[in-house]
């Protein structure tokens, strides 16, 4: 920790960045590290992607919204403006919010932003590089847009693990309906499936027309403008409500070199498969010989390709030697339909590359993280939905969350009694699911084992906010106690989103060092909607001070509603 601080005052301008909290008398001040701030707007826009004319969700009129981009350590002063017609929140997603739950932008332990009203998100990136992106968590209004990429730098002083690329590229992909996040919250309120999406979307466009009978005339596509010889980041971001994606360029190598803030060990991949919520960074070479542009697909994953073909994303490659359109059939998928182990191992595959300096030293100082000792060991399982009191919902451990009233940190501040449980089961629940406000206490400074069990029948992504966790394992079945012995405790990954297997399981291990209360929740929009999240609370049982009071900006609602000042 200590090399880092000096890192970081050799390398940044001395800017001293103050933020007043309430109930302190004295300032909490970040010294020599820089600060950015941006304003966000968001509001909705008519717009066409696939043909049909929709409101979707702009920031600051664009669709996908803006890049964040900052060096590590940077502070972040975002003042979101909420334009909608309904409550807005934005989660930083992948942004570990050290001791700062308060920003974290979820419903758990922030208030909605009311429409018509503001809020400064202040946070620091400390510690982090790599591939993250933002998006509105509440309301199921992600699938409209309001999503946007942030990009941590290296600072000069932490080398990159590969030759500075001469660009980089940021790709958001992810299924899309015509139907707004409205009408799709209420088929899922009427208990309905929201069937197949109308396409898939990348940077906010329609497919290419690569086949004039399966793609209507006129829509815009994205066109990715390179030169040849070059090597560019692709940043690719599955930001969908719940389509797995395969990802591919054709006649290019996609050569894996980060995942969601890590390194990885460098793989050339001809296809890669992305699962909602999850961001790589391939570096492309743009090594072909122009006589065409290319195509760059994301295809839905795990269906019958023949029915979902409209169900693709197509953008353009375009050297600017081409010599002409790209032309004829998309690369090829994976062809495994009836054998998802492909996509299995091609996961397992990905491994942290242990000699790349990271933004983030060994959060377990000089241990290696497969000889720490487990503190406890968490299984969730997600089962499909149920109906609980008359109501379509879905289940973690056989609870189906119901957010407090009060957010949860807001609530403990505040002494409100009776907001929340924290009694979420560490095994699944047997029994009558039901709907509850129930959290897990968290053993602070505890090396949790987690372990995602998903017997909901389609493919999911989990994600823990505040953290990030090492993937030490996952495979088909039902985890029991002997599935340790296939664990990779040597260079396991760490990241924030992970897949798992429909029928299978994913662990994970976390080292549950930040203050606060973090959500965990499946990446998948519906399910998410349906319940399946919950929070973690940490507290530091010896000294309380280390994680920051509410800030001076804080919203008050439910219980707390009264002490609300601002007036917009
Ligand atoms: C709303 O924006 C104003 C500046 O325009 C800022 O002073 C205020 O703190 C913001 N409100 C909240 C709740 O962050
Ligand atoms: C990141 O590291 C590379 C060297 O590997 C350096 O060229 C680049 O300037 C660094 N980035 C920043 C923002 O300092
Ligand atoms: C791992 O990182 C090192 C050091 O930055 C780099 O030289 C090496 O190429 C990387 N190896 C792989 C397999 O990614
Ligand atoms: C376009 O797609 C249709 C439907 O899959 C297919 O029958 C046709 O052969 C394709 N056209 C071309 C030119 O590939
Ligand atoms: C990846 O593929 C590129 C060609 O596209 C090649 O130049 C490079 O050496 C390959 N890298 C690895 C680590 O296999
Ligand atoms: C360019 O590359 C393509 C695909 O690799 C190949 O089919 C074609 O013959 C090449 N054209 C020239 C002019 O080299
Ligand atoms: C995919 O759907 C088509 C059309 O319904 C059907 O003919 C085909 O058998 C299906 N393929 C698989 C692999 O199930
Ligand atoms: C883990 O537990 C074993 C047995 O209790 C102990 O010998 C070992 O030192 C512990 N390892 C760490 C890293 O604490
Ligand atoms: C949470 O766990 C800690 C010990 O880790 C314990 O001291 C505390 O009482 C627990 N809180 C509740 C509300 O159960
Ligand atoms: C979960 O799935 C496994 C494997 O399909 C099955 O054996 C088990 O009974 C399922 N459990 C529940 C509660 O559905
Ligand atoms: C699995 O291990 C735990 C302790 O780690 C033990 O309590 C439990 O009984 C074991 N379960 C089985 C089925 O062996």
């Amino acid at each position: 920790m200590a090399a880092f601080w000096a890192w970081s005052k050799i390398s940044s301008k001395f800017l001293l960045l103050c933020f007043l909290f309430s109930g302190l008398l004295s300032m909490l001040c970040f010294a020599a590290d820089p600060y950015d701030t941006d304003e966000f707007v968001y509001s909705y826009k008519t717009l066409s992607p696939l043909g049909v004319p929709q409101q979707v969700i702009v920031v600051n009129d664009q669709f996908p919204g803006p890049l964040v981009r900052v060096t590590t350590n940077y502070n972040l002063v975002i003042n979101v403006k909420n334009k909608l017609d309904e409550d807005l929140l934005v989660n930083w997603e992948g942004i570990q919010m050290r001791h700062n739950s308060w920003e974290d932008g979820v419903r758990g332990t922030n208030c909605p932003i009311p429409p018509g009203w503001n809020f400064t998100y202040k946070f620091q990136v400390k510690d982090q590089i790599g591939s993250f992106f933002y998006h509105p968590s509440i309301n199921f209004q992600r699938a409209s847009g309001g999503v946007g990429p942030i990009i941590v730098d290296n600072r000069t002083i932490i080398p990159l693990p590969f030759n500075k690329p001469d660009g980089d590229i940021d790709i958001m992909i992810g299924d899309w309906y015509t139907r707004d996040h409205k009408a799709l919250r209420a088929d899922l309120e009427a208990r309905k499936d929201l069937g197949m999406p109308d396409g898939v979307l990348i940077n906010g466009k329609g497919p290419y027309r690569y086949n004039e009978t399966l793609v209507p005339a006129g829509l815009a596509y994205e066109k990715i403008m390179v030169d040849p010889g070059k090597t560019y980041r692709f940043r690719v971001h599955n930001i969908g409500i719940s389509t797995s994606l395969n990802f591919r360029i054709q006649n290019h190598n996609l050569l894996l070199a980060e995942t969601e803030g890590f390194y990885t060990s460098q793989t050339n991949f001809t296809t890669f498969d992305i699962h909602v919520g999850q961001s790589y960074s391939f570096l492309v070479t743009m090594d072909q010989n122009a006589s065409t542009d290319y195509y760059i697909v994301a295809s839905a994953r795990f269906v019958n390709e023949s029915l979902w073909q409209r169900v693709t994303g197509v953008a353009i490659l375009h050297y600017s030697n081409s010599k002409g359109d790209a032309t004829g059939p998309l690369p090829d998928p994976p062809n495994d339909f009836y054998d998802k182990t492909w996509s299995l191992n091609q996961a397992r595959s990905v491994r942290q590359n242990g000699s790349a300096s990271g933004a983030r030293p060994n959060p377990q100082g000089s241990f290696h993280y497969g000889n720490i000792n487990v503190s406890d060991t968490y299984i969730i399982q997600s089962l499909p939905p149920t109906t609980i009191r008359g109501k379509r919902r879905a289940t973690l451990n056989g609870i189906s969350f119901v957010n407090p009233a009060t957010p949860i940190r807001l609530a403990d501040w505040k002494d409100v009694k009776g907001d929340y449980k924290v009694d979420f089961p560490s095994r699944p629940l047997t029994g009558r699911p039901r709907m509850d406000t129930s959290i897990i206490n968290g053993t602070f400074k505890g090396f949790a084992e987690i372990i995602f069990q998903n017997n909901d029948t389609v493919m999911q992504s989990f994600h823990i906010d505040g953290f990030s966790f090492y993937v030490v394992g996952m495979d088909y079945g039902v985890w029991t106690n002997d599935s340790r012995g296939s664990y990779n405790k040597w260079d396991a990954v760490a990241r924030c989103t992970i897949q798992v297997f429909p029928g299978g399981w994913t662990a994970v291990y976390v080292y549950l060092d930040n203050e606060g209360a973090w959500n965990i929740r499946t990446e998948n929009l519906d399910r998410w909607y349906l319940g399946q999240e919950t929070y973690i609370r940490l507290v530091n049982p010896e000294d309380k001070t280390t994680e920051y009071p509410a800030p001076d900006n804080v919203m008050y609602c439910g219980a707390l509603a009264g002490l609300q000042k601002y007036v917009p």
